[in-house]
């Protein structure tokens, strides 16, 4: 698979077996416009045998021994590790993202993979004791986690490969099949991994690989054939898929707007060059990308200062070249409004400290400064290159700027102070914080979700896992224990 035009339409899976529909969809790489490749769309009544198939299968699924699902994850392993160059080119080709940043997408996949390969063997059940009573005498409750039913997965376009590893392996640790709608802007890498699925032996019907026009995924949303939807995108459309289906078991990964908090105590260097980079990786589309920096007084012109010395000293440009850090936006819309965002706060008395220019889908890394607190920059998500920075006389209100935020994804606190840490443990409404790091920081098997109104319910394998359960228990009566 290299990233030149795909004569060809690559087909979709439907059911574990390519197929092809009446429409194609062209993908372009958003830095210079060539085309990446070309799909074949599924037809409605495709996807309506994708979704008969899964819930067919279902049950199979769900019994599947355990060394056939860890072995099908290790097998994905191994060949996304043999095809990682291939994947990384694909990754960087389709979204846009520096080719060192694909690689490391590509590797985390990997690992991804592996743990939930890990934490199938570990999927077990419990054996519980019910004869505390004497009206229980001789009973015992066997403890298993069953599946909710076929999983629909609909997947973002920030990483095109991991996200929907992260929603497919726990599914297939499980037991549960999935049909994963990819982002229209990205569906390469995942109709590539599908390749990598066929060739296991899960049975027939257990995935599908649907890259179907946004529009077109209503149909998939309000089937009640697949009763989990694993979403991950903006906050607009996740709550959409929530209200229109509120009885099915809806998981949301939404955005957030992270904030580092730099103490006086904290290295100021390695703040600096973190944030930097953590500021503007995959030119900020990533939902814990830094966008709000939260600094000391007593330090703030000092670090201000290397901060904006680590911006600068970024590599923007062609996402193909290896020095490259900093990639283009999605698509020029995408930059034209992280642009408007950025002249609206101006406008309203904002400072560009370092930035703040578009070149198509590029926008330079910008740091702000003096920021309305109601401007769009702060409050709401740029998923762009764009951080602003704020200066605090204490501890409190660093917390509290923090809080002040309708999202609560993952913070970041710089500091050495332990005490520090745990309070801001205790008291950052975020589902992650992360001390001495960037808010950015996240492992693929720990638990990774939102607080407010940037999610619902967990991801990583086990937590994923656990969403995609629910506990069952059979009684057994008349033992001799
Ligand atoms: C996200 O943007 O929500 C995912 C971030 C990550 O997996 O690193």
């Amino acid at each position: 698979m290299d990233a030149s035009p795909t004569p060809e339409p690559r087909p979709f899976w439907l059911a574990g077996r390519p197929a092809t529909g009446s429409a194609q969809q062209t993908v372009t790489n958003p830095y210079d416009g060539r085309v990446v490749g070309v799909h074949s769309v599924p037809t409605p009544e495709q996807v309506e045998q994708a979704v008969a198939a899964a819930h067919a299968v279902r049950h199979k699924a769900a019994a599947l021994p355990i060394h056939v699902r860890a072995e099908a994850l290790a097998h994905v392993a191994r060949r996304l590790a043999e095809r990682a160059e291939e994947f990384a080119r694909l990754i960087s080709a389709e979204n846009g993202k520096p080719i060192f940043w694909a690689r490391g997408e590509v590797n985390r996949a990997i690992s991804t993979t592996r743990f939930a390969a890990e934490e199938a063997r570990r999927f077990s059940g419990e054996v519980m004791r019910l004869d505390t009573d004497p009206a229980a005498q001789g009973r015992l409750a066997y403890i298993t986690r069953v599946p909710h039913g076929p999983v629909l997965a609909i997947t973002p376009f920030n990483f095109p490969l991991n996200l929907v590893v992260h929603k497919v392996a726990p599914a297939i640790a499980v037991g549960a099949p999935v049909i994963v709608k990819p982002a229209p802007a990205t569906p390469l890498s995942a109709l590539a991994l599908g390749e990598i699925l066929a060739e296991t032996d899960l049975p027939e019907g257990i995935f599908s690989v649907l890259p179907v026009p946004n529009e077109q995924a209503g149909q998939l949303v309000d089937d009640p054939r697949l009763p989990v939807i694993s979403f991950t995108g903006s906050g607009p459309v996740g709550y959409s898929i929530m209200d229109r289906v509120p009885r099915k078991h809806v998981t949301l990964e939404l955005g957030g707007n992270a904030a580092a908090v730099v103490l006086a105590d904290a290295d100021l260097d390695w703040a600096a060059q973190r944030i930097a980079l953590f500021s503007n990786y995959q030119a900020g589309q990533s939902c814990i990308a830094v966008q709000r920096v939260i600094v000391e007084e007593p330090v703030a012109d000092v670090f201000t200062e290397k901060l904006i010395a680590a911006v600068e000293a970024l590599v923007t440009g062609d996402p193909a070249d290896e020095r490259t850090q900093v990639g283009p936006l999605i698509s020029e819309a995408a930059a034209e409004r992280v642009e408007q965002w950025v002249k609206e706060a101006v406008a309203a008395g904002a400072r560009v400290l370092t930035g703040g220019t578009r070149e198509g889908t590029t926008f330079a890394p910008t740091v702000l400064t003096d920021v309305p607190r109601d401007a769009k920059v702060a409050c709401e998500e740029v998923f762009g290159p764009v951080m602003i920075v704020q200066r605090v006389a204490s501890v409190d209100e660093a917390f509290a700027a923090v809080n002040d935020s309708k999202y609560g994804l993952q913070a970041g606190v710089f500091t050495r102070n332990l005490d520090i840490a745990f309070r801001a443990n205790r008291e950052l409404e975020v589902g992650g914080v992360v001390i001495g790091d960037v808010p950015s920081y996240r492992a693929d098997q720990m638990p990774y979700g939102g607080v407010k109104q940037s999610g619902v319910g967990r991801e990583g394998l086990r937590s994923a896992m656990h969403d995609l359960t629910y506990e069952k228990v059979m009684i057994l009566t008349g033992l001799t224990l």
